[in-house]
């Protein structure tokens, strides 16, 4: 028998080399190859390839004749987290659900399947980071119940896949994909090798046994999942769990969806019984709002098909050492240069000498244009010290000359604010058409000085 194939393997990117070298070819990262050895699954016919068994035989279909499966969607009984899944699970859909290390992830899916397997059909939890007891412990606090739910603390895939065949689940769980291995190869768990084979295995038995499959997964501090991005090519339906740990609030967003639209959202609440979801999260995170104060502006933005309404906070003071600090949290810091840039060159502000932050309130991020009009508004507020009126919102992009873009789903954004008890919008006037309902005052500006005339008279 020939020894063990060996292969060096990025564990940035997942390129391959045949010898270990000290920087990736590919993505040029310094020392991240790591050996990986391949047991010999002898020669690669198609016969003997151990993917075989999922191929199918069948010719191809005529695109009219296929039978589509109209709208079957299981709930998880969490109105939120069906919204991020585009309406419910998709029945043979791999999600892949990532999120920092104690956001809720496990939480979350623990209560998504005590709904499912009451509902739906029985849950297979395989989690190769706390045992059976811990997750009885937790599941009790959550109330979990009598629900046809098993349990599996097994780190091996090919056992865990074993489990799967033999109590036919109506979804599975996998916590967490960094966890698992299989033994065909060598390298640890978490490797890059591994991570894949990981992916690749649960996705033929999700689509092989039409099985949704939930694999979860620890972002890096970076924010990469797991290193490397490659499983979310691979998965129908990637989710980013937010958050910041001193919030109780949380946010699941879809970054990729084959079944729904991208960059939907689902606002949770944690609290001593578990993840709680958030109906209406503009009051959540205008409830502090102390309206009226200088440097605050409200912002109408939608995350995929939802209005939600932020307060942009803005702090403008004298610099007191020779360089002006320029700090944004949850908007991008190079956007906010630009839109000090534009307030300097066309609104006549002086901020050279000033530091500015700028804060979107309750840790939300945005990293839409429609936010611009917000910030420059707020930042502009905190210069003159003079507080925007309480009952106006506001959206719109701000270009490089000063000009006031349109942007899409204006209508939206004004329904949501009125509902808000907002009685006056500042949006973009290319915006104003087909916007209102008539009884909520809308202000078209067109550009930048224009807006802060009105905004800050
Ligand atoms: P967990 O789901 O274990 O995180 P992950 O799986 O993403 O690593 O979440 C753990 C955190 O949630 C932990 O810090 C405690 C908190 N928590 C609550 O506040 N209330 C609860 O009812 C539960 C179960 C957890
Ligand atoms: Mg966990």
């Amino acid at each position: 028998m020939k020894p063990p194939k060996a292969v060096f393997v990025c564990q940035e990117c997942g390129a391959q080399s045949p010898k270990w070298m000290g920087r990736c070819n590919d993505c040029g990262a310094w020392n991240s190859l790591v050996e990986e050895r391949v047991a010999d699954a002898g020669p690669a016919a198609a016969g003997n390839s151990r993917y075989a068994q999922f191929s199918t035989t069948s010719a191809a279909k005529l695109y009219a004749e296929v039978e589509t499966a109209q709208g079957v969607r299981l709930s998880t009984g969490i109105d939120e987290f069906d919204r991020v899944l585009g309406g419910g699970v998709v029945p043979g859909s791999l999600v892949l659900l990532g999120g920092e290390p104690g956001i809720g992830k496990s939480t979350l899916l623990l209560q998504a399947d005590a709904h499912f397997a009451r509902e739906i059909g029985p849950v297979l939890y395989a989690s190769g980071e706390e045992s059976e007891h811990q997750i009885k412990s937790r599941g009790d606090r959550l109330g979990v119940g009598a629900a046809p739910l098993y349990l599996l603390a097994e780190t091996c895939i090919e056992r865990i896949l074993e489990e799967e065949a033999r109590l036919k689940p109506a979804l599975v769980i996998v916590d967490s994909v960094q966890t698992v291995w299989s033994s065909k190869f060598q390298s640890a768990p978490g490797s890059i090798g591994q991570v894949r084979e990981a992916a690749t295995q649960f996705l033929f038995a999700a689509k092989g046994q039409n099985v949704p499959t939930v694999l979860v997964g620890h972002v890096t501090k970076d924010g990469n999942l797991a290193g490397p991005k490659v499983l979310e090519h691979v998965v129908d339906t990637v989710l980013y769990f937010e958050g910041e740990r001193h919030h109780a609030h949380r946010v699941v967003r879809a970054v990729k969806n084959r079944f729904g639209a991208v960059s939907e959202l689902g606002v949770f609440e944690m609290t001593g019984t578990g993840l709680r979801p958030v109906p209406n999260p503009s009051q959540l995170f205008l409830s502090e709002r102390a309206s009226g104060t200088p440097g605050s502006a409200v912002l109408c933005c939608v995350e995929g098909s939802r209005p939600i309404l932020v307060e942009v906070q803005a702090l403008v003071s004298t610099s007191t050492y020779g360089n002006a600090r320029r700090m944004a949290i949850g908007i991008d810091q190079n956007r906010l240069s630009l839109l000090l840039a534009v307030l300097e060159k066309r609104a006549g502000l002086s901020l050279a000498g000033d530091d500015v932050y700028v804060n979107i309130a309750g840790g939300m991020t945005i990293d839409e244009p429609a936010a611009d009009l917000s910030v420059v508004a707020a930042v502009a507020s905190s210069v003159r010290n003079k507080g925007l009126a309480p009952s106006t919102a506001l959206f719109g992009e701000v270009g490089l000359s000063g000009e006031i873009r349109g942007i899409p789903q204006a209508a939206l954004r004004v329904r949501e604010a009125a509902q808000m008890g907002f009685t006056r919008i500042v949006l973009p006037s290319a915006n104003l058409e087909g916007s209102g309902d008539g009884k909520i005052e809308l202000v078209g500006v067109r550009t930048v000085g224009e807006a802060l005339d009105e905004l800050i008279a």
